[in-house]
This record gives structure tokens, C-alpha cells and sequence, in this order.
């Protein structure tokens, strides 16, 4: 198989906050991936911009070092990364004054995409947006790449979503939501609506339900004051697996294109009912038994030891449309679970009738989708054990793991975020999040926040390498439902 790299237009790349944590783990050694794929024009332009009063011969040292500390094992060519870094650019820049806008401006070309990535906290993105106006930025040339927590909760998103459109048009602003980014999200579209096979029973004529998890071991390591303000419901659940929940539900869109794909996510979204406090379960890690001091229990993690915020949680909703009444979406996601594994899937009905009686046993399909590791989907299906002795039926998959099915491009790494720039470049919103759907997400989550706090909602201890709460499993279980282990 031969893979096929476009590169893209010649294009100026600002990234705000170019020494921080974002860009040194992921933006830039992204780029520095589609530089040696080819990808990237020699015209292409890359500028990192942050408050530091740092050289440029400083900054491009630093992203040396980043490209090579997060490469992910992978040996970084010198040549390339000299190349690379030789047309690194840095500006010294004060977001909420007038230092450094003149020189950013001077770097910039008018004749090609500029894209500005907007990777600092929130408060400041409409510092940015004025400054980039300020200085003649804003043209139909221009566009912006911003990063969650979109807002944490609907007054913020809108506060936000206003602040951006006094400078930008809706078409010009590019919101990330890097699961959006992962290979296997893509290709649940391609499996979905690329297959006649799927489709007809993609509805809760066929579907017992559907479940989706996104497992971490990690826990919250040095984001301990960000991630306590947040919790695993609005640092997870109201992007990521929300925008999953979506493109599983939604309605096959007329055409693969930004409008036609959002729209039908946003009534996903605007269809889902509230969740019953009683479908929601949350809990909080416990120490690490073999190493408590390396990883300590949630609260001694954030420094609270009162916090109620959530490291995990799990909840049961439902989506109030002809496709979807009565099948009920169960989504899981938390920290310091048993393992890094990340699978959405459609549990199908069990056959209507067994003609091999009830000693062959009740089976049913699960397709399984993959995001991480080991991408690929799966389709279990029912078969006869093979040898004489009579008919046991017994479930093997259909297994697409892409390493096996498509040899080494198909276990190619192209990291989300090093696709979605390309996107960006491309001008290609189809993976990003609009405004409208960022504010229906909130809209659904804040009323489960705030029930939680009326209510003093404390969450339940969970040990470390667990598959979580022991409540989560009676989730399902009250229903005669199981969740589908979390492993490797
Ligand atoms: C981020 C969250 O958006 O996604 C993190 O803020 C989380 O808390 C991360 O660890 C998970 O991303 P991935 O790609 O490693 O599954």
C-alpha cells in the first residue's frame, strides 16, 4: 500500500503559548512529523509566540528538545529536525498588551494562510482575537485554532463563542477536540456510511445498546489545579465522548462535508434526555497500594483533601428520536483505571428465536470499535463449534485490527493532532467543533453539575488499576447489562 501525502498549501503558523506544555508534547513534534511526511511546503512557516524573553536560537532549542523527549520512541532524523528548526521563528509576546504585535505582525505574509493557535487558558482568548484585529490579522486569510475547556459551562462557552465572533467568522475558527482527530473515529464514519451492511440495523430495532469507554491509567499527574475545577464530566465527557456519542447516533449526513456532518451531531446533542441522578455514578481514585508516594490517591493528587470533583464516571442516558428510543447509551471514562483503552460498542439484540434450542446458547453481534491501542473494529459473530458431537454455536470476531489488516501504513501513528492542523491549513472544518454544538454539549452537562452540587455529591472511593466504582457495574447490571472489560 502506498501512502499518499498531499502537501498543503504554503501557509504562517502563529502558535500562542509556543513554550508551553500543548506545544511541546504535541503541536510541534506533529508538525515535525508532517515535515518529514512531506506534508508540510518549504514555504511553510511556523511561529511560536509566548510571554517568555527568550532568543529565537533559545526556542528553537527548546523544541529540539521537545521533538526528541516526545517522539514516542520513534529516531528523530537530524537532518530534518535541523531543517525544521532552522525556519522556527520566535516572537516574544504580551497577549493583553502591546508588546511583540508589531514584530508578529511584520513576520506575517498577506498572501497566504495564517493560522493562529490559540493554545493558552481560555481568559485569554479574547485578548488574542482584539490584538490579531488590532493589527490588520483578521482577513479572510486568517483563521484560529482554539483548544478546550471550551468555557465550563454554557454561560462561559457563549461568553466565549461572543468574544471570538466580534473578530472572526464562525468559518474562520477551528475548535479541537483532538478525539475528532484519532484514525478510528474516522473510520466508524467510513464504516457506518461507506457499508450497505450496517446501516439498517444501526436503530433500537436491532441495537440492545451501546456503550462507550475511555479508560486511562494515568491519573492527573501535574494538572492537578486545572483538572479539580474540571472533573472527568467536563474534561471528558462533555467533548470527547460526547462528540463520539454523536457521530455513532447521528443521522447520515448528505454529504462529508463541515455543515452537513455538525448539523447532524448538533440534534444528537439537542435529542439527548437529561440524565436521572441515579443513572450517574462518580468516583475517585485511591492510592497506588505498591507506590503510594509516585502515585497518590486522588485528593493528595490535587492538594484538596475534601474535593468532590469526579476522576471517573459513568452514566446511562438515552436519545429521544425515532432511531433511538429505548436504547439506552452507557459512556465510562476515568483515571487510573486497570488499563489505556479507549472502545465504543454496538451491542446488538440477541436473535429472535433460537431453531438450535436453548442448550446451543442465546448469542448476539457486538461490533467493536477501537480507538486505542490497538486500533481496528471487530465484529463478533456467531459460528458452530467445530467437531462432531452435535450443534454448540460459539462467537469469533471479524477482526480488522488495522496493524494486521493493512500491514505497517495501516499501524501508521499520524497523531490527532498533527491531522487536524492539516485540517486547519486545508480549511477543512469537518472535524471541529461548531459554536452551536459546544453550547448544546454544556446545555445537557451544567444540570447534571449543578444536581450534583444542591446535592453535596460526594463520589465513591475506586482503587487504583480497577475497572472503577463497583456502583458503575451495578449500572448495568440492574439492567442484566455488562460492561465489556476494560484490557488491553
Ligand atoms: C484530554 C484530557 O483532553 O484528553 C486529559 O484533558 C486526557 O485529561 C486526554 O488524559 C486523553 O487523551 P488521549 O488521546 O490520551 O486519549
Amino acid at each position: 500500500m502506498v501512502s499518499r501525502v498531499i502537501p498543503v498549501d504554503p501557509f504562517d503558523l502563529v502558535i500562542f503559548g509556543g513554550t508551553g506544555d500543548l506545544a511541546r508534547r504535541k503541536i510541534l513534534p506533529g508538525l515535525f512529523r508532517r515535515f518529514c511526511a512531506g506534508q508540510m511546503p518549504p514555504e511553510a512557516r511556523i511561529i511560536g509566540a509566548a510571554r517568555a524573553d527568550i532568543s529565537e536560537a533559545d526556542y528553537r532549542e527548546m523544541v529540539g528538545d521537545a521533538i526528541e523527549e516526545f517522539s514516542d520512541g520513534a529516531v528523530v532524523d537530524q537532518d530534518h529536525l535541523a531543517a525544521f528548526l532552522a525556519d522556527l521563528t520566535y516572537v516574544a509576546i504580551d497577549a493583553k498588551g502591546e508588546n511583540g504585535w508589531r514584530e508578529l505582525a511584520g513576520h506575517m505574509r498577506r498572501d497566504v494562510v495564517r493560522a493562529f493557535y490559540f493554545s493558552v487558558a481560555p481568559g485569554l482568548f479574547g485578548d488574542l482575537a482584539e490584538r490579531l484585529n488590532n493589527h490588520g490579522l483578521t482577513d479572510e486569510k486568517s483563521r484560529i485554532v482554539v483548544e478546550k475547556p471550551f468555557g465550563r459551562d454554557l454561560a462561559t462557552a457563549q461568553q466565549l463563542n461572543r468574544d471570538l465572533a466580534a473578530f472572526f467568522d464562525e468559518t474562520q475558527i477551528y475548535r479541537i477536540d483532538h478525539y475528532l482527530g484519532k484514525e478510528t473515529v474516522q473510520n466508524l464514519m467510513a464504516v457506518r456510511f461507506g457499508n450497505v451492511l450496517f446501516e439498517p440495523l444501526w436503530n433500537s430495532q436491532f441495537v440492545d445498546h451501546i456503550q462507550i469507554t475511555v479508560a486511562e491509567t494515568v491519573g492527573v499527574g501535574g494538572r492537578g489545579e486545572y483538572y479539580d475545577k474540571s472533573g472527568a464530566m467536563r474534561d471528558m465527557v462533555q467533548n470527547h465522548l460526547m462528540q463520539l456519542l454523536c457521530l455513532i447516533a447521528m443521522e447520515p449526513p448528505a454529504r462529508f462535508d463541515p455543515d452537513a456532518v455538525r448539523d447532524e451531531k448538533l440534534k444528537v446533542i439537542r435529542a439527548l434526555e437529561p440524565v436521572e441522578p441515579h443513572h450517574i455514578v462518580r468516583g475517585q481514585y485511591g492510592a497506588d497500594t505498591e507506590d503510594p508516594i509516585a502515585h497518590p490517591d486522588y485528593r493528595t493528587a490535587v492538594a484538596d483533601l475534601k474535593s468532590a470533583t469526579e476522576s471517573f464516571i459513568a452514566l446511562k442516558t438515552h436519545i429521544a428520536n425515532w432511531r433511538w428510543a429505548g436504547t439506552p447509551f452507557y459512556l465510562r471514562t476515568g483515571k487510573r483505571l486497570v488499563a489505556r483503552s479507549s472502545e465504543i460498542s454496538i451491542v446488538f439484540k440477541e436473535t429472535p428465536h433460537s431453531i438450535f434450542g436453548e442448550e446451543a446458547g442465546r448469542h448476539r453481534n457486538v461490533l467493536s470499535i477501537r480507538l486505542q491501542p490497538n486500533e481496528g473494529i471487530k465484529l463478533g459473530v456467531t459460528i458452530k463449534e467445530p467437531g462432531p458431537g452435535g450443534m454448540r454455536l460459539m462467537d469469533v470476531p471479524l477482526d480488522m485490527t488495522f496493524a494486521d489488516a493493512l500491514g505497517e501504513e495501516g499501524a501508521e501513528n499520524v497523531d490527532a493532532y498533527e491531522r487536524l492542523i492539516m485540517d486547519v491549513i486545508r480549511g477543512n472544518q469537518t472535524l471541529f467543533m461548531r459554536g452551536d454544538e459546544v453550547e448544546a454539549a454544556w446545555a445537557w452537562t451544567d444540570p447534571i453539575i449543578k444536581g450534583w452540587q444542591q446535592r453535596n455529591d460526594v463520589p465513591k472511593p475506586y482503587d487504583s488499576h480497577s475497572a472503577g466504582p463497583d456502583a458503575a457495574t451495578q449500572l448495568m447490571r440492574r439492567d442484566g447489562r455488562e460492561w465489556r472489560e476494560v484490557a488491553l
